[in-house]
């Protein structure tokens, strides 16, 4: 189906979307940071966009293209992650949080460039607030999509979070698997949803995994 003549199902429907990895400084020249690339949060962001919706990205930094149609907000800490989604959260039907958070966060921030003196240095790294279990704790009329990254007992680890998240829908990746996910333009995930059967979205292309959580969602 050429653009321009897709279906318009997500007319009126304001979709939040985070996406991307969190950057928490170490020093002005070192950082921590993880292995997302952002592929299937901009996709999600395109699609909804493409289908009539509303769309605020919510991007750590990627090399991604901005997707056309969508309003884009920069961000690189979880902090400031949280800041804007939070700010944003009211307005949004569809809050999908794609984002890679990052979990620690570095205690001091050093305001100069940390010197090597020949022994061991220990970071003192600090839990950052999980932003998606708070959105669980207070959304309304919110449909709450998290995604879970797990390498080992997925079903398990999945439904754990699912639950204590308070999410309508989870999608889990397996990101021990090198043919699908993180960099990859593929992805092969399982949705998982309160009181139903998970369902498999086979390996298939970013953008067609992307509108079937889309329609997912639609029928929730
Ligand atoms: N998430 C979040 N805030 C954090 C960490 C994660 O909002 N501080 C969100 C992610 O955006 C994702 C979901 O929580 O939608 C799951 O992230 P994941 O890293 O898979 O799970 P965690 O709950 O962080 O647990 P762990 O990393 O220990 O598996
Ligand atoms: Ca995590």
């Amino acid at each position: 189906v050429a653009k321009n003549e897709q279906k318009q199902d997500l007319n009126g429907i304001n979709v939040l979307i985070t996406a991307g990895p969190t950057v928490e400084e170490i020093d002005p020249v070192r950082y921590l940071t993880n292995r997302s690339s952002g592929k299937m949060g901009y996709s999600l962001a395109q699609e909804a966009a493409d289908r009539g919706a509303n769309v605020t990205l919510i991007s750590g930094p990627t090399k991604l293209a901005h997707p056309t149609n969508v309003t884009v907000i920069d961000i690189m800490s979880a902090k400031d992650l949280q800041q804007k989604v939070e700010s944003k959260f009211a307005q949004n039907d569809f809050v999908i949080m794609a984002a890679a958070v990052s979990d620690f966060h570095v205690k001091t921030i050093a305001d100069q460039k940390i010197k090597k003196n020949g022994k061991n240095l220990q970071l003192d790294l600090v839990a950052n607030p999980d932003i998606l279990a708070g959105l669980g704790r207070i959304k309304v009329h919110q449909r709450l999509v998290g995604f879970a990254a797990e390498t080992q007992n997925l079903l398990e680890n999945g439904n754990k979070k699912l639950k204590e998240k308070n999410l309508d829908m989870l999608v889990l990746n397996d990101v021990s698997r090198s043919d699908i996910g993180f960099n990859s333009s593929e992805n092969e995930v399982r949705l998982l949803q309160p009181e139903k059967e998970p369902k498999l979205l086979k390996k298939n292309t970013k953008e067609n995994i992307a509108n079937e959580i889309l329609d997912q969602l639609l029928i929730l």
